[in-house]
């Protein structure tokens, strides 16, 4: 039976420290965000792992939208051009935006989204990243709210793909090599 587990090389958050770290997010969001009704808006697919524990941990009255973007294909590089797969249910006109996502790296999905949703109307859009690869930045965005800034390596778990495989995984993970050596 092949296990998931025996492509990784090491863990690199575990399962409690993602969830201590998004709960502590989730406080903070809770009391900057009181009374004004925000609109989570997850960056699919990746961030969906990130928006399930992190909305369960918010104390306040939100809304939740999904938006499901990809600029990597198939690969470990991105390509720079971010394409909509699905679009929001709801208008965002004068809501107060909070965009959910599992990671920048080189941060052209976000600036992207970031300028779409202000353009849509937005009343204010903010992001919460659970992991920041500083590294490999191109585009400037600011990000509000962090879970992790983490070293210049392929990680996956926790919604984190690669070719579409580990999203499953309860942690953010190390993957060996070998998976993706000549590919
Ligand atoms: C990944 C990740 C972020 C984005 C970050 O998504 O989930 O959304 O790339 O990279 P960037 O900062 O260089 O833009 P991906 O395009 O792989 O789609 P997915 O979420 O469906 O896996
Ligand atoms: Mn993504
Ligand atoms: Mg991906």
């Amino acid at each position: 039976i092949s296990d998931v587990r025996d492509d990784i090389k090491s863990e690199l958050l575990t399962r409690a420290q993602l969830h201590d770290r998004i709960n502590e997010v989730a406080r903070q969001v809770s009391t900057d965000y009181e009374d004004k009704n925000p609109l989570f808006v997850a960056v699919l697919k990746g961030a969906f792992n990130t928006m399930a524990a992190f909305s369960q941990a918010v104390s306040i009255p939100v809304q939740i939208d999904f938006m499901s973007l990809s600029s990597y294909g198939a690969g470990t590089q991105t390509s720079g051009t971010v394409t909509v797969r699905q679009d929001l249910s709801v208008d965002v006109k004068g809501r107060h935006v909070l965009i959910v996502e599992d990671i920048i790296d080189s941060g052209l999905t976000l600036a992207w989204l970031v300028k779409e949703l202000k353009n849509r109307g937005a009343a204010s859009v903010e992001v919460f990243a659970l992991l920041e690869k500083p590294a490999r930045r191109v585009a400037d965005v600011n990000v509000k709210y962090q879970g992790f800034t983490i070293p210049d390596e392929f990680v996956v778990g926790f919604g984190l793909d690669y070719n579409e495989q580990y999203r499953n995984l309860d942690s953010i993970a190390v993957l060996n090599p070998a998976v993706y050596q000549g590919k």
